[in-house]
């Protein structure tokens, strides 16, 4: 018996529908029949737990979220497999994450096991959904959010979880491994030493909307950012981890300082690094290193890397000083080995010789 009982929802999407939605679903635009929810008060603590029909809430206008945003999110990905199974990758880690960052924004983390069993609950009431072949997968998106109505800043009395699912593609459209362009936005600080940089929570994603704003005016796909202290180290992108390939076989990325996103694909990336007879190194990368060095060769290949991204080329980045062109502007080598490892893992065509997938259906 699940944690998460199911009532089944009595107006499901019809199977034609269904269908040409599966077709080309887009990235985290349509979403399965179901959701998961839980709520949590401070007397009962966490109750009240289901998987019931897809719908909207209903929300007090003074409802906290909505003014103070403490809420935290996670976002994993269930893959089919040749025999039929589903697979999630790695989630004790989104897991572990989710529950680091509910502690930061001053939220109850879920049960132990709570959110494992309520997508295996979500999956397994909508199994239909779980795109089969291609680049797809559904795009799990478990998240927490203070539910009380209140305009006092102070923390929530009730929370609610949910986990819902959507059918995707590629988060950058075409085929996943098209190049993007990377705007570096020097003047706009992402997240800053002792704040919630490393949390996945909506109010680091908020804060980079201008930024990402000033990227796509610059014809730019995401954006990048540099450190608080010194805006002289590049940290992540606006919502991805970013790697650079050099010329003498190293693998680097920013290290964790506290104001970077612990990425699950980053964390896989740094394990599979010698497979592709490459050194992973984390260590402060300067971005006057990567203009240097993608302007004299010696920068090779550069990839940002994401659950949503993948592992997604960058053809080339500029800021304000100028731009960039690296490998050519087209997807390295490098990159696509790792890519297609990660990938021949999550879809089940290679052996999971470090455990890293969960079987949910
Ligand atoms: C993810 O990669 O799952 C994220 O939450 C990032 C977001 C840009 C979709």
């Amino acid at each position: 018996m699940s944690r998460f009982p199911l009532s089944p929802n009595p107006k499901p999407t019809p199977e034609l529908e269904r269908a040409e939605i599966m077709r080309d679903p887009g990235f985290g635009k349509r979403f399965t029949d179901h959701m998961a929810l839980a709520t949590w008060t401070a007397d009962a603590g966490w109750a009240d737990r289901r998987v019931t029909a897809y719908a909207s809430f209903q929300l007090d206008p003074a409802t906290a979220v909505l003014h103070y945003a403490q809420e935290a999110f996670e976002g994993l990905k269930a893959f089919a497999h040749p025999d039929g199974s589903v697979w999630a990758f790695r989630p004790e880690a989104n897991e572990a994450r989710l529950a680091d960052s509910c502690r930061r924004m001053g939220l109850p983390a879920l049960d132990d096991g709570d959110m494992l069993a309520s997508i295996t609950a979500l999956v397994g009431a909508d199994r239909e959904w779980v795109p089969v072949g291609g680049e797809a997968s559904l795009y799990l998106r478990p998240f927490l959010f203070a539910s009380n109505a209140g305009m006092s800043v102070r923390s929530a009395t009730e929370v609610t979880y949910c986990c819902i699912a959507s059918p995707s593609g590629p988060y950058f459209g075409g085929d996943g491994v098209q190049p993007v362009d990377i705007w570096f936005a020097t003047d706009l600080i992402r997240a800053a030493p002792g704040g919630t940089g490393e949390a996945k929570c909506g109010g680091n994603y908020a804060g980079v909307m201008a930024a990402q704003l000033e990227a796509e005016r610059h014809g730019c796909s995401q954006v990048g950012f540099v450190d608080a202290v010194e805006r002289r180290y590049v940290e992540e992108l606006g919502g991805m981890n970013l790697f650079a390939v050099t010329a003498d076989g190293e693998l680097i990325t920013p290290n964790l300082t506290g104001t970077i996103l612990p990425g699950v694909t980053r964390s896989a990336i740094l394990q599979l690094a010698e497979e592709v007879g490459v050194t992973a190194v984390e260590r402060p990368i300067e971005l006057r290193e990567l203009r240097t060095r993608a302007d004299d060769g010696s920068l090779t290949e550069l990839f940002a890397c994401g659950t949503a991204a993948v592992i997604t080329p960058i053809g080339r980045f500029a800021d304000l000083d100028g731009e960039h062109v690296v490998a050519g502007g087209r997807p390295g080598e490098v990159t696509l080995q790792l890519r297609g490892i990660l990938t021949d893992i999550q879809y089940g065509r290679r052996p999971d010789e470090r455990g890293w997938l969960t079987r949910l259906a």
